[in-house]
């Protein structure tokens, strides 16, 4: 039996969740997956119905599930509320309790979206890496923080970058470890020339790589440079590991290098429960795209495909994970495009639900 709690959230978290229900349903059905599922709330419509973003009965779920799916969290409408209730802290409460510190952000380039990239199909065309970002440290959750008088008659705000030892080795083991089962190359970025907590990051990042990982080749980059690099040569790279608020904006370029925020799952890991799988949350890059809420409009694959990630990372079941994948890659190659993938003349895009169902339609063909 495996156990997943549903937080769809706001904006179009609920409505790419809707199609991951019937995915889920279908590997009950079809697949004997014995999946159990509970849904709660998170983000702003946790706000509206429980007075905050994130309700310690909805933690606690969090800690007995095997799984969390999660949605989205965010709206314009909280935009004014204070910061410890903004919908943004139920997921950051989330990462941190749990404990979560190993973001992996993949950026495949799936071919036939190789046209919708910002960059030359040949430049993108067979991309394949991946961004394992710190998530539960660094200047996101860092102390000193807050926004005081400076005693001057104006203001001041402060935050703080602060790494410890093994926050930077245990989250440098994820890297090297996805490495080794990929093509066994991790590239480290910081702004050691700027930053202590850079230099600290770059000499424990090398300390793992010498003595546990000999075998991985590591290499180092500067923040600014491999930014640069991402968008100049991205296949230079398999394994990107960085810290929280670097690797937030690196997944966010090389997500877009695919061609679409709408088909990139993510995954966010700690150590074992004490059931022996990890804990784990999974999530989509796009967020709740308060633009196109309610329009019908929201591509429903990186949902979906954070559900593969789940089946695969939480459960090890590699087979129907890659079989969920190549259904929504099928999917595609049928033609059957959100909006946000549509840029062939004469077709009429596909609602969220029509997507949905063609993957549902690309399992039944493939299985
Ligand atoms: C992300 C988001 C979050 C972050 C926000 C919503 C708190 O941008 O998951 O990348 O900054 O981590
Ligand atoms: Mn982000």
């Amino acid at each position: 039996m495996y156990n997943l709690l549903i937080l769809a959230g706001d904006g179009i978290g609920p409505e790419v969740m809707e199609e991951v229900k019937e995915v889920i349903s279908w590997f009950k059905d079809k697949r004997n997956l014995n999946f159990s599922v509970t849904e709660d709330l998170v983000g702003g419509i946790a706000y509206d119905n429980y007075g905050t973003p994130l309700h310690d009965k909805t933690l606690k779920l969090a800690f007995d599930t095997d799984a969390i799916l999660l949605g989205a969290a965010g709206a314009p409408k909280y935009d004014d509320l204070p910061f410890e209730v903004k919908p943004e802290r139920g997921l950051l409460k989330l990462r941190k309790e749990l404990d979560l510190y190993a973001n992996l952000r993949p950026a495949m380039c799936f071919d036939a979206l190789a046209e919708f990239s910002s960059l030359k199909k040949d430049i993108v065309s067979g991309l394949d890496l991946m961004i394992v970002r710190e998530l539960t440290s660094g200047v996101y959750f860092g102390d000193p923080r807050g926004i005081m008088d400076d005693n001057e008659g104006g203001r001041v705000g402060i935050n703080t970058q602060r790494y410890t030892t093994s926050e930077i080795r245990r989250v440098a083991r994820s890297a090297f470890e996805l490495a080794r089962k990929r093509n066994n190359r991790v590239c480290s970025m910081e702004k050691a020339n700027v930053m202590e907590s850079g230099v600290l990051w770059r000499e424990e990042v090398q300390w793992v790589g010498d003595n546990e990982y000999p075998d991985v080749e590591l290499s180092h980059m500067y923040a600014d440079a491999g930014a640069m690099q991402l968008v100049r040569n991205p296949k230079q790279f398999d394994v990107i590991v960085t810290d929280n608020l670097f690797g937030d904006i690196l997944s966010d370029a090389a997500a877009m290098l695919t061609g679409s925020l709408g088909m990139l799952p993510s995954a966010s890991l700690g150590d074992n429960s004490p059931k022996g799988l990890p804990r784990a949350l999974y999530e989509p890059v796009h967020g709740s795209a308060p633009d196109i809420t309610g329009q019908a409009k929201a591509n429903p694959c990186a949902c979906i495909l954070s559900f593969a990630m789940a089946l695969k990372y939480s459960f090890g079941l590699l087979e129907e994970a890659d079989l969920l994948a190549r259904a929504v890659e099928q999917a595609l190659a049928n033609g059957v495009r959100t909006p946000d993938l549509l840029q062939i003349e004469g077709k009429n895009p596909a609602t969220t639900s029509e997507m949905g169902k063609e993957v549902i339609n690309c399992l039944n063909d493939l299985s």
